[in-house]
């Protein structure tokens, strides 16, 4: 078999962020290099990378790197275009598309799906090794946002919150993100993907924290809110408790096979009927209706695999042991929509101002249930007493 790996294309002049490898790649080969080509035939290895980049940036590094992760021979793109020639079928994956030498390898016989379709389903399951690292990640995470509930003070920018975080993941020697750090307040966290502006945060409101950074590559993800003047106001505690009551319900579910479209059912009935008992919404018989609304009022998946990816390997089907989920429900107040008939406007109003709460914990599926990586209250009276007075 023959088979040509790319770790991914990188601009060491422009590139403003650190490499970010293939996750399919680095999953088969350890190797988080970029620029490089593998070329795998029968039982010998081929590199082929960019000579400038080796010469000008740090080359003792980088061949140090491809020493330890394969006894290899280095070789040019014409030699890798003609070993693939004489193999028939090399199965490569999609990013093969982004190298600069693309029009020379375009012509091969190439099979782009078969390793990818493989990888989707195993990487679903984590070795000891990756919960380990993603273990760590989450360590680091909640470190990270103790760091800013124990900071941040009214008027601080949410670009500060941001910065906080990375200050925090800095001191164990990390800079990668899992994605775009989410710190946003009040009307702002309606915006489920909110990129952090220079807006000060006001006294008295509610701020949202969704924050990952990676260990050796593999990510985390955990969500908190916390009121920047350090007391939830009676509002912000019936939202609050609404979607915490739901998070806690949802991991109570969370066992080896059990379907996670059923989980996801139970849990927006769950939400229904902590909405209903603060009036949020009316009171109804049907169970479709109890699900669509609560569709408006969480309009994204309660939650999703974790690894190498954040959203990792596709949507969850049935839980297994050793797979690594994030469990997410939050309740929203998204101005501008067309409201469902089955809201209480004039209640809803009376929250809007509070934007959003989501509460997110990373898991790993055990033997009976889960293990919780977040380590970071989400008790009210945990988070007051984290926060600086
Ligand atoms: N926590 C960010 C996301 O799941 O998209
Ligand atoms: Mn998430």
């Amino acid at each position: 078999m023959t088979t040509l790996l790319y770790s991914g294309y990188y601009d060491m002049d422009k590139a403003k962020e650190p490499f970010e490898v293939d996750p399919n790649f680095f999953y088969l080969t350890s190797c988080d290099i970029p620029n490089i080509l593998i070329l795998k035939k029968g039982r010998k290895h081929y590199v082929h990378m960019k000579v400038p980049d080796i010469q000008w940036y740090d080359s003792e590094y980088f061949m140090k790197a491809l020493k330890h992760c394969f006894n290899a021979d280095m070789v040019g793109i014409d030699d890798i275009v003609r070993l693939c020639k004489s193999s028939g079928i090399t199965k490569t994956l999609d990013n093969i598309k982004t190298h600069p030498n693309w029009s020379k390898i375009r012509g091969l016989s190439l099979d782009m799906s078969s390793i990818s379709n493989n990888l989707m389903k195993k990487r679903e399951i984590k070795f000891i090794d990756e919960q380990l690292r993603i273990e760590k990640a989450c360590r680091y995470t909640s470190e990270g946002i103790k760091h800013i509930l124990r900071n941040a003070y009214p008027k601080m920018s949410q670009i500060e919150l941001t910065g906080l975080f990375k200050q925090s993941i800095s001191k164990h020697g990390i800079q990668e993100l899992s994605f775009n750090p989410i710190t946003s307040h009040g009307k702002y966290n309606q915006y489920l993907h909110y990129i952090a502006k220079d807006r000060p945060v006001t006294r008295g409101t509610l701020v949202l924290l969704d924050l990952g950074c990676k260990y050796k590559h593999y990510c985390s993800d955990i969500s908190r809110c916390f009121p920047i003047s350090g007391k939830f106001t009676k509002l912000q505690k019936d939202i609050y408790n609404v979607v915490l009551k739901s998070q806690k319900y949802a991991l109570t579910l969370m066992k080896p096979g059990k379907s996670w479209s059923e989980i996801t059912h139970k849990v927006k009935l769950k939400l229904y009927e902590e909405c209903l008992k603060i009036r949020l919404v009316l009171a109804l018989d049907n169970e479709k209706d109890k699900i669509s609304v609560v569709q408006q009022l969480m309009p994204h998946n309660l939650g999703h695999h974790v690894g190498l990816d954040n959203h990792d390997c596709g949507p969850i089907l049935t839980l297994k042991k050793d797979m690594v989920i994030a469990v997410e429900p939050g309740i929203y107040f998204q101005i501008g929509k067309d409201k469902s008939p089955h809201l209480n406007t004039s209640v809803w109003k009376q929250y809007e101002h509070i934007g959003g709460v989501r509460i997110e914990d990373t898991i790993i599926i055990t033997d009976r249930g889960y293990k919780n990586l977040s380590k970071i209250t989400k008790e009210i009276d945990g988070i007051e007493k984290l926060i600086k007075k």
